[in-house]
């Protein structure tokens, strides 16, 4: 499912807005300070019943009112969405008016925002873009999140039995570790081959378009699993236990995964510029989206802050025709307009929206 309109009351500077989205690309552009972080904000919460950048919703409250409420409207489906927030009450969210969790509601209703944090800058934790490939199997995989459960349960115990010194205790947790472990090594593979696969495919078709995007026809992604996969977690997990037992944790395994993007034998993170990376990322996320809806039949929403941040104006000539290779939602902003009059309002491929504050 996926929204095609969405009203906001009392959320962040907005007393009231209403807005259309495409099936494909929405632009929104404005001024600084103008909303355009605090629509994709409600999106992401209208999906998630999280915030993106604060643990704090009582922040999104706009200032002076008792509670915000977003409402989504799903035209595919005729589904309802509505989503209340009260002061000092939790969230509260409701699907065609009946009750459900925020789990149901990410399952329902998924979306991704693309930031910093997450691929761009190649540098961050790798806990970021293990998140980023989680959420995504988490939405399209009930398998991925049973299995996921399992292994950091028996992580968990695993670890404390190594802080209590017991080898033979900690071992006991290993056959669930490898069992689940595995599971969650094959799913992620699988996930990184079948979003490749639409990455080559988009970089193939940006390649006609700009000879900018020959830099990202070199690039190879590949999944570091957290341990030795020829070899099998089991085998690892017994190589490692006088470590382990020494750093009191678990050293290898798929809660130590990365993806790796490189490039004729070099990281990324290192030859890469910083807008290379961001536009990297963009299209890689791009990519796991429309695999997503491809493979698993999924509608996610993708949504990505201020575009043009660190591009350069060749950079961005090179990105815009993967507009016509979005097949989900795709919500972005921009301070300012980046089509001009090259886009008019019966263009459901690409909806434009000029974020005004109307005091
Ligand atoms: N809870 C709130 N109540 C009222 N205004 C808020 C609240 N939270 C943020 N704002 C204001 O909303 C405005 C829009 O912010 P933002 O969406 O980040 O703008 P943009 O991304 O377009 O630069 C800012 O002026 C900000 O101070
Ligand atoms: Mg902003």
């Amino acid at each position: 499912m996926a929204f095609s309109n969405i009203e906001l009351r009392n959320f962040r500077c907005f007393e009231k807005l209403s807005l259309d989205l495409s099936p494909k690309s929405t632009f929104l552009y404005g001024k600084n300070g103008c909303g355009k972080t605090s629509i994709l904000e409600s999106i992401f919460v209208a999906s998630s019943g999280r915030s993106f950048r604060t643990s704090n919703l009582e922040s999104l409250i706009k200032e002076g009112a008792e509670g915000f409420s977003i409402r989504a409207y799903d035209d595919l489906h005729g589904s309802i969405l509505e989503i209340k927030k009260q002061r000092k009450h939790s969230i509260n969210i409701k699907i065609n008016d009946s009750k459900v969790t925020a789990s149901e509601l990410v399952r329902a209703f998924p979306s991704f925002s693309i930031d910093s944090k997450t691929f761009f800058y190649n540098d961050n934790a790798p806990e970021y873009r293990r998140k980023h490939i989680d959420r995504g199997l988490f939405v399209a995989s009930p398998e991925y999140a049973k299995n996921w459960f399992g292994y950091f349960r028996a992580l968990k115990q695993r670890n404390s039995a190594l802080k209590q010194g017991s080898i033979s205790q900690a071992r006991a947790y290993d056959y669930q570790l490898v069992t689940h472990g595995e599971r969650l090594n094959d799913l992620r593979q699988s996930l990184i081959q079948d979003t490749n696969t639409v990455f080559l495919e988009l970089i193939k078709s940006l390649l006609t378009e700009s000879a900018r995007a020959k830099i990202f026809s070199e690039v190879s992604v590949n999944l570091f699993p957290g341990f030795d996969d020829n070899e099998g977690l089991q085998s690892e997990l017994l190589k490692t236990n006088t470590y382990d037992l020494r750093r009191k944790s678990t050293t290898k395994g798929p809660h130590k995964a990365d993806i790796i993007f490189d490039s004729k034998g070099s990281l990324i993170k290192d030859i890469f510029s910083r807008g290379e990376q961001k536009l990297l990322s963009i299209l890689w996320s791009i990519s796991q989206n429309i695999m997503l809806g491809r493979v698993y039949n999924l509608q996610p929403i993708l949504l990505l802050d201020d575009l043009s941040s660190e591009l350069d104006s060749e950079m961005l000539e090179c990105f815009l025709p993967a507009l016509k290779h979005i097949e989900n939602r795709f919500i972005f902003s921009n301070i300012v307009d980046l089509f001009g009059s090259k886009i008019d309002e019966s263009n459901e491929q690409l909806k434009k929206f000029h974020v005004e504050q109307r005091p």
